[in-house]
């Protein structure tokens, strides 16, 4: 028994192989968690242009949370031996009406990253991919977050308005937001 055991252990030294439908999804990923860094540092400059220091620190923060979600998807493609591949990214918006109409954006975008990262988790299952739909808990979860967090945002901006010193205490409450 203990002969077949060696034997079949050593069968799984080498890496193990994703599906390419599996590759290509994360790759994609890979390139909406760029364009994520891209689109919240932009949004960050436009922040800065209207004086809006605290929307501004939070979104360049924010930016350095979304290309660690990048980075977090290229090691894990390293990792299985698959290969990790850029593609062209397209401009992101640099202007907006308002604070209001910035953070609506973020969260429109958000939305549609759960339902891509939700389509990535489906097909890891139907795939039985269970190592990679294990990985992706995390991104479940940080979504959910990141939903909860900018519905609040929203939510503060709708409560407080945006006249006057209203507009100075959103821009205020969301710069606490920032990551230290
Ligand atoms: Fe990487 Fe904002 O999701």
């Amino acid at each position: 028994f203990k002969c077949i055991a060696r034997a079949t252990c050593s069968n799984f030294k080498g890496v193990r192989m994703l599906k390419e439908k599996i590759v290509a999804l994360l790759n994609d990923q890979i390139a909406l968690e760029d364009y994520s860094a891209n689109l919240y540092l932009a949004m960050s400059s436009w922040a800065n242009s209207q004086k809006l220091s605290g929307a501004a620190a939070f979104l360049e923060s924010h930016s350095d949370d979304e290309h660690s979600h990048m980075r977090k998807l290229l090691t894990y493609l390293n990792e299985t031996g698959a290969r990790a591949v850029f593609s062209e990214m397209s401009k992101p918006p640099c202007e907006y009406a308002s604070i209001k109409e910035a953070f609506e954006k973020v969260m429109e975008h958000e939305k549609m990253i759960t339902e891509k990262i939700n389509h990535l988790v489906d097909t890891c299952l139907s795939e039985k991919d269970f190592a990679t739909f294990h990985f992706l808990q995390w991104y479940v979860a940080e979504q959910h977050e990141e939903e909860f967090l900018f519905q609040s945002i929203l939510d503060k901006i709708d409560i407080i308005g945006t006249d006057g010193r209203g507009l100075f205490m959103i821009d205020s409450e969301i710069g606490k937001l920032a990551n230290k």
